[in-house]
């Protein structure tokens, strides 16, 4: 078990897992009703949002369980699974525009000024640039201490996507709480540790 969570083999299988399900579970001859683009939307943004806190909290949980071995192999596929984060989100961002264009038959770019979506579009840019720069050479070129401050960008990226969910209001405020309350617990634990 433990060579096989080494392999690149398993964060691939763990990266297409939520796009598998997915495949076989969306109603495809439904394509032109809401209720498939809204399945589609949620299936998305959850697993997005589920890869972000799950990179998010193996770093503290790393630093607060030293000793644990799993959690060491879990965290060398740290990296490959922030770049699954950006995919999700990515994929997640083109069914909101395809949502618009085959429901309403055009893509006002105003909807990105809504409160709920403009976090969001800041959130996915910022990703990009995370997921362009998740590489040895990017660390070589900018040098270690400027690429580690760069990828602070991920706690913006946590700030804007906790507001995206939240201003959804009804149901979507618990979801925010749940992931991301724990998620803040865990990393204030490890910053009271490294002081
Ligand atoms: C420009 C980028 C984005 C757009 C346009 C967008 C759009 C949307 C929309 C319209 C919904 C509501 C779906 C519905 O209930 O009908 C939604 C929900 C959601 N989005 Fe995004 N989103 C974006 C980026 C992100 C990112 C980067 C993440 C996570 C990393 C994310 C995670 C979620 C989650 C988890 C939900 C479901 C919330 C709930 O129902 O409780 N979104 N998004």
């Amino acid at each position: 078990m433990r060579e096989f969570i080494k392999k690149s083999s398993f964060s691939w299988l763990i990266t297409l897992l939520p796009l598998l399900i997915e495949l076989f579970c969306v109603p495809y001859s439904t394509w032109h009703e809401r209720a498939f683009w809204k399945q589609l939307l949620l299936f998305s943004g959850f697993s997005a949002l589920s890869f972000l806190v799950f990179v998010l909290a193996l770093h503290p949980l790393t630093a607060i369980f030293k000793k644990n071995q799993w959690l060491k192999l879990l965290n060398r596929h740290r990296r490959q699974w922030g770049l699954a984060c950006f995919y999700y989100a990515f994929f997640h961002m083109c069914c909101y525009l395809l949502m618009k264009q085959v429901l309403y038959g055009r893509i006002d770019f105003k909807y990105f000024l809504h409160p709920v979506i403009f976090p969001a579009l800041i959130a996915i840019f910022l990703l990009l640039i995370l997921a362009v720069t998740s590489n040895n050479a990017s660390i070589r070129f900018l040098k270690y201490k400027a690429w580690k401050k760069l990828h602070k960008l991920t706690y913006v990226v946590e700030g804007l996507i906790f507001f995206h969910i939240l201003l959804q209001g009804g149901w979507s405020i618990l979801w925010a709480f749940l992931f991301f309350v724990p998620l803040v617990f865990l990393q204030k634990k490890r910053s009271k540790l490294k002081r």
